[in-house]
């Protein structure tokens, strides 16, 4: 299985502190820029399938609008109940000016 980068943002697009929701491959992808490293993970809470989008990014933790779970948008962690489960995450790189995310070809994670 390979792993496809689609190009999810302008690098100047998402400033520190910031997100931006993302459909590809048939998955929401949240991108988060903490402190100018661009991170990406899945959108949807592992709680209730909330839109993280939707809620508040502080530092390098989202926080869930619908019952304040938060996560670790840098590794996925869940570290705020009543969000117990990691999220997925994605690789991120940056191309030129564009922010590159990566998304298996297979709609699986990718290794
Ligand atoms: S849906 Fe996100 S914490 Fe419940």
């Amino acid at each position: 299985m390979s792993t496809d980068y689609i190009t999810a943002a302008t690098v100047g697009e998402i400033a520190p502190g910031k997100m931006k929701r993302v459909v590809a491959n048939g998955e929401a992808i949240l991108l988060a820029n903490v402190e100018g490293e661009h991170y990406a993970v899945s959108d949807i809470c592992t709680h209730e399938d909330a839109s993280l989008y939707l809620g508040c990014l502080k530092g390098k933790r989202v926080q869930c609008s619908l019952h304040s779970g938060m996560f670790d948008v840098t590794t996925g962690e869940a570290v705020e109940e009543p969000a117990e489960i990691a999220l997925k995450t994605y690789p991120v790189r940056i191309n030129g000016d564009k922010v590159e995310v990566g998304v298996s070809d297979k709609g699986e994670q990718p290794a």
